[in-house]
């Protein structure tokens, strides 16, 4: 297996372009589904430089923190509260310009300002987690990270 992942430069799409392939050799031959979360925050968070990136687990009626690269962050969410129990609730992507203008945003850091919220689901079509990424800045997520991002998470499927 790889020891490091290859930091680019260039545009947004050309940092996916490269990580992608990286990543789903990184997840073949491992079908430890934290093992392969863990290496996926990883590669996110160094290759993309995400602020803050992680996984929350599906554990009966709440989400509880999973793997993740960054500042520390609350461990649980009830489904439909902040955006990641919304994103649960209704099986979709969202994406947040500006935290401080979504209804019942949960703020683990003060210096989040924008984010990218994305459901995991398993073979049979479940949702299993909810990936989070998190940046410092405002208007950092748009169509790019959310194409990327989706064939990322389809390979913990
Ligand atoms: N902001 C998220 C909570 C997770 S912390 O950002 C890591 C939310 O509102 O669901």
């Amino acid at each position: 297996m790889a020891e490091n992942i290859e930091i680019t430069s260039g545009s947004k799409a050309e940092k996916y372009q490269r990580l992608y392939p990286q990543i789903k050799a990184l997840l073949e031959g491992e079908n430890d589904l934290i093992a392969n979360m863990a290496n996926v925050c990883s590669a996110l968070k160094y290759g993309m430089d995400f602020f803050w990136v992680g996984f929350y687990l599906v554990k009966n009626e709440e989400l509880v923190l999973g793997p993740f690269q960054g500042p520390i962050a609350c461990t649980r969410i009830a489904k439909g509260k902040g955006v990641c129990g919304k994103a649960w609730e209704l099986n979709e992507v969202i994406v947040v310009d500006d935290v401080d203008q979504f209804p019942g945003h949960i703020a683990c850091n003060a210096l989040s300002k924008s984010e990218i919220v994305l459901p995991v689901r398993n073979a049979k079509g479940n949702i299993t987690a909810i990936l989070d990424v998190d940046s410092d800045a405002y208007n950092s997520f748009d169509g790019i990270d959310e194409e990327w991002l989706r064939k990322i998470v389809q390979l913990l499927s």
